[in-house]
């Protein structure tokens, strides 16, 4: 259960809100690796699904993304919840939120590249891990998966 009152909602890709999550993601998944953004990476984001977690009057808290796959296979990426608001279940509550929207899409299964130190909050929301470690953006990882 949220320790805060919360809303999620589905954003368009390109859109001021757009940009907020992109800040958002830039700070707490890129800056801490001392990556930035490519360009390119972001273009291909215009058919994925872009979900923003908010407190009241728009206060942006997190965001993910949602990338159709195969086979009823969505890939759920770039978790990001605003450092102040961690461990308060805004991303229990994304995650939740994006596993309702994905089995109304039709979707199935989802999956995810975990950060090691990222396995047991999903771990905690049912995701398994699938195969072994392997190294992303220099950190270690592991595919994981839930069956919706
Ligand atoms: C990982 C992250 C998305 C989790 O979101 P959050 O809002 O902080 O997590 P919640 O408050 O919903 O936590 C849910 C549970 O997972 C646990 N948890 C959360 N992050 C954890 C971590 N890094 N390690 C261990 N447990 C964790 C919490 O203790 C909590 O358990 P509890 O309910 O028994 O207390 C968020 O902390 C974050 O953005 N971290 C930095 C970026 C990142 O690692 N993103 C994921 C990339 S794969």
């Amino acid at each position: 259960m949220a320790k805060l009152p919360l809303y999620t909602i589905e954003i368009e890709f390109g859109t001021p809100a757009f940009d907020e999550t992109l800040q958002l993601r830039d700070d707490i998944l890129r800056k801490p690796l001392k990556l930035k953004f490519e360009v390119a990476d972001i273009e291909q984001e215009y058919k994925q699904i872009h979900l923003a977690c908010y407190t009241e009057g728009m206060n942006l808290r997190g965001c993910l993304v949602l990338h159709p796959q195969e086979k009823g296979t969505v890939k759920m990426r770039q978790v990001a919840v605003a450092e102040d608001s961690q461990g308060l279940g805004v991303g229990t509550f994304l995650v939740e939120q994006s596993e309702h929207l994905s089995k109304a899409h039709g979707f199935t299964k989802m999956v995810l590249n975990a950060r090691d130190t990222a396995i047991p909050f999903y771990q905690n929301l049912g995701y398994k891990k699938v195969g072994k470690e392997f190294t992303e953006v220099g950190i270690p990882h592991f595919k994981m998966q839930k069956n919706l």
